[in-house]
């Protein structure tokens, strides 16, 4: 059954309904072209088959993978970055308790998931090393090129100290590869120790990838059912991949909405939550729709803000800045907790009006009541809701942002699947670093910076 619903009631008076409705034609053709690879980048279009092709020896085998990992290791080290981690930390964020790190191992029922190789940070590194040096701990090392230099960093440094810990040998049973069926120095590497690899399909971009070992794994080793969570994928690709008009099909209601307030002068979209657990679905979302649209001088830019958290930040600039914003809110309508607000005789805050609440109830008042402040103050809200979070609607959600990403790309004319610019930073890295080959760009970028 599906949950998710989009609602748009809350663009009116900024777009008219007729222009997110114009789009529905044209809609039917992208989808066409997705299903059809006949649209650009068709080469990387695996992810949109991944649900129905993940069969029970994979499922299988992470489970009994992660209940080995289980049972030796108190940590899990997650090594990637961009669409190598951002999937899996969504989805393990969005589930775990909110105080995971803080929680023993037998509360906790799983190890603990930490990540590394997302950035190049020497104390971040340095710090996890000291916490590893105490604690038992298992690693995977996901890239799908092999060559990425924030993980391969880390990997080189964790492994080390992997194997001074526990030897080489016991090192190999504690390291899962997740890279290309064939290339890459990280496939190289794993063949020649000898590590259990799982493979990342050729056809299937990194931040398209959470269906694939890269996310499913980490999320098994968590404790998490990821049976459901791609039961809800399957659930949602039928629905997305098939239905031809945007009442029916939430995935055109969403892509035309956005791309009805860009096309009307809005070019920032900020992806609103309400529970601090949802922080990195919004950081895997915008890494979605940043590497997916914004080339070519042209996508939606895509942030995020936490509330209430951020009303007191954030919240000024949306309320009275500039008129360039419209906002996503991902509502979530029953929290996994129950908390009441407690009485008190004094009364001394004034807040005995909302003693025997829940503060879901708070939450929910404060999310309705800046809704419309925020549409006071001209700024348009795109409504995604879901009826709680569990990994059946995590299915469905990042499945629906997936296929929704790609309808985007197209109506903006991109191909949503490459991610070209993402290179110069690290040509001028390497260049600066001296590496073998850019001696050229060495002398050019060193006589820039002086
Ligand atoms: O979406 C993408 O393709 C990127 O964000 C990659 O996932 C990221 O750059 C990591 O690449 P790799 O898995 O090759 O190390």
């Amino acid at each position: 059954m599906i949950d998710l619903k989009v609602n748009i009631d809350k663009l009116q008076g900024f777009v008219d309904k007729a222009a997110v409705y114009a789009f529905g034609q044209e809609l039917v053709l992208h989808q066409g072209a997705l299903m059809n690879k006949t649209g650009k980048g068709n080469d990387f279009l695996g992810w949109i088959t991944l649900p129905d092709e993940i069969d029970e020896a994979m499922l299988a085998s992470i489970e009994s993978d992660s209940r080995e990992i289980a049972a030796k290791a108190d940590i899990y080290v997650v090594i990637g970055i961009g669409g190598s981690y951002l999937g899996a930390r969504a989805v393990i964020e969005a589930l775990q308790h909110n105080f995971a790190g803080l929680q023993d191992k037998t509360s906790r029922k799983a190890p603990f998931i930490v990540y590394a190789g997302n950035n190049i940070s020497e104390d971040y590194l340095a710090d996890l090393l000291d916490i590893l040096d105490k604690r038992d701990y298992a690693m995977t090392v996901i890239s799908k090129s092999g060559t990425t230099t924030e993980p391969a960093i880390a990997f080189r440094v964790l492994r080390r100290h992997l194997e001074q810990k526990y030897g080489q040998a016991e090192a190999r049973k504690r390291i899962i590869a997740i890279t290309d069926q064939s290339k890459g120095a990280l496939k190289k590497l794993a063949d020649a120790e000898g590590y259990k690899t799982y493979v990342v399909p050729d056809d299937v971009g990194g931040r398209y990838s959470v269906l694939t070992p890269v996310g499913l794994l980490p999320m098994a080793v968590a404790g998490f059912n990821i049976r459901e969570f791609v039961k809800g994928a399957i659930e949602m690709k039928k629905l997305v991949t098939t239905a031809k008009t945007i009442d029916e099909n939430p995935a055109f209601m969403y892509a035309a909405a956005r791309n009805a307030l860009y096309a009307g002068g809005k070019p920032i979209e900020i992806m609103v939550n309400y529970q601090p657990s949802l922080v990195y679905i919004t950081e895997w979302w915008k890494q979605l729709y940043g590497e997916s649209e914004g080339k070519e001088n042209r996508g939606i830019f895509p942030a995020g803000v936490s509330f209430t958290t951020d009303l007191h930040s954030m919240g000024q600039y949306v309320q009275e800045g500039l008129r360039v914003i419209f906002e996503t809110v991902l509502s979530i309508e029953k929290p996994k907790r129950e908390l009441f607000v407690p009485s008190e005789a004094d009364d001394a805050d004034g807040l005995n009006f909302v003693a025997g609440r829940r503060l879901h109830e708070v939450n929910r008042q404060a999310e309705l009541g800046t809704l419309l402040a925020h549409v006071d103050g001209q700024v348009p809200n795109i409504l995604i809701s879901l009826p709680r979070i569990d990994e059946n609607t995590l299915g469905q959600l990042l499945y629906f942002y997936e296929f929704a990403c790609a309808l985007s790309g197209y109506i903006l004319d991109v191909n949503p699947f490459d991610q070209p610019g993402v290179e110069a930073y690290k040509k001028n890295m390497f260049a600066l670093l001296g590496k073998p080959g850019f001696e050229k760009q060495t002398e050019e970028l060193r006589n820039r910076l002086k």
